[in-house]
């Protein structure tokens, strides 16, 4: 059995003033007319049944996706009683599935990725659905690095494995020499420059027991808080105690949490393996990932909010090029600027470059401090 387990628990500020607390970006439609969130399921139908899918989230969010993701049964939309990041919230769907079945794999798969290719990506993760389920394995989809980004994770490749469980697929598996989240810019470069680092795709497969397993192992702590919350669901308890259990769990990422240390063990006895991630994937972290995105998809995939100079036939553009302008219901001229991201909603005006457009989570951050 295959149960996908969605994260949509992100704030997405850096896409602010689209990106808003109650309408985060994992709700929006950035690229096209389905919200992240609905092209995350729409690329696990071929996988899964909707009905073994489940959604981890917050209580500002969950109303929104229930409406949005009709074919997920509601009590398997969770409402984390606080943000912890994403190791709890994988954690929680290990020990919840461990109880009742704890062969089941589970696929950890963010919501805010960009992939083009969906018929590779259903072929990569049905190779890493059967490949988990052979043992106590952990399964990593590796990207090709396109550039030394420091915020993803990097995974060092290790040896060809020839595994049983994925032989007819055709599909390359790799042991993992470590993993290293979020490198700094020198590490960064030093891994792609040698050519044996693949970014890690923050989409990851193993079963209940193999995930629940590595929390007892790695971060004991956090193992009773969600032992507790899990033997409570599906009772009139569970509001409560998951409210008074879940906070207490370290704030930490998967990543941080689990993938580093048990890498740390060596490629020979981590038991983590990669699949390629080569499936046109992009992760939607900024503007400017959405610009460069959004301007490699054939126009009618482009949303008619979303401008890109040249591809839409309202905008006029003289002598401008590089820019993204989000801006619904205008006209749109651009006379002689490059490189900008202007984004207007209802409240809020948003200009910058594309190159600073990592920065505009400090706006959100700023906006706070000013209530
Ligand atoms: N439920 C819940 N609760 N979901 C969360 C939380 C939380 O507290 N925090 C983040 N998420 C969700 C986000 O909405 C997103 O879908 C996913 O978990 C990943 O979180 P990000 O915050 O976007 O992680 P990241 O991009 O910094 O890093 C991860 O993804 C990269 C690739 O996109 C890591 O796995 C990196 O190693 C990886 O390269
Ligand atoms: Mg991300």
């Amino acid at each position: 059995r295959f149960a996908p387990v969605i994260l949509a628990g992100g704030s997405g500020t850096r896409f602010w003033p689209r990106s808003r607390k109650a309408k985060a970006k994992q709700v929006l439609a950035l690229d096209g007319q389905r919200t992240m969130i609905q092209q995350t399921l729409d690329r696990l139908l071929p996988l899964a049944d909707a009905s073994d899918v489940w959604v981890i989230t917050n209580d500002l969010l969950d109303d929104v996706i229930g409406e949005q993701l009709p074919e997920v049964p509601r009590e398997r939309i969770l409402s984390e009683p606080a943000a912890r990041n994403t190791a709890p919230a994988c954690a929680l769907a290990a020990f919840l599935l461990e109880r009742t079945a704890p062969e089941t794999v589970i696929g950890i798969f963010p919501s805010d990725h960009a992939i083009k290719d969906t018929a590779r990506f259903a072929e990569v993760v049905r190779a890493g659905v059967a490949l988990a389920a052979s043992g106590d394995k952990v399964v990593v989809l590796g990207v090709p690095p396109a550039r030394a980004e420091t915020g993803y994770g990097y995974i060092e490749l290790g040896g060809v494995v020839d595994d049983p469980a994925v032989a007819d697929s055709g599909i390359e598996v790799r042991r993992v020499k470590r993993f290293t989240e979020k490198p700094d810019r020198a590490r960064a470069e030093e891994f792609v420059a040698s050519g044996n680092y693949a970014w890690n795709g923050g989409i990851f497969l193993w079963s209940a027991r193999t995930l629940a397993g590595a929390i007892r192992e790695f971060r004991p702590a956090m193992a009773p808080l969600l032992e507790k919350i899990a033997a409570a669901y599906g009772t009139a308890e569970f509001e409560r105690v998951f409210a008074e259990e879940y906070p207490q769990c370290e704030n930490i990422s998967i990543d941080y949490a689990v993938l580093e240390p048990r890498s740390a063990k060596g490629e020979m006895n981590s038991g983590i393996y990669c699949l390629p991630g080569d499936f046109a994937w992009n992760d939607l972290g900024c503007w400017s990932a959405l610009h460069e995105h959004v301007a490699a998809c054939p126009p009618d995939m482009v949303s008619i909010a979303n401008v890109i100079d040249g591809q839409d036939p309202l905008t006029i553009s003289i002598d401008s090029c590089g820019n993204y302008v989000y801006a619904p219901g205008k006209v749109i001229a651009l006379v002689g600027v490059s490189d900008l991201v202007v984004v207007q909603t209802g409240d809020a005006l948003l200009i910058t470059t594309r190159e600073r457009s990592q920065d505009v989570g400090k706006v959100v951050a700023e906006l706070k401090t000013k209530g």
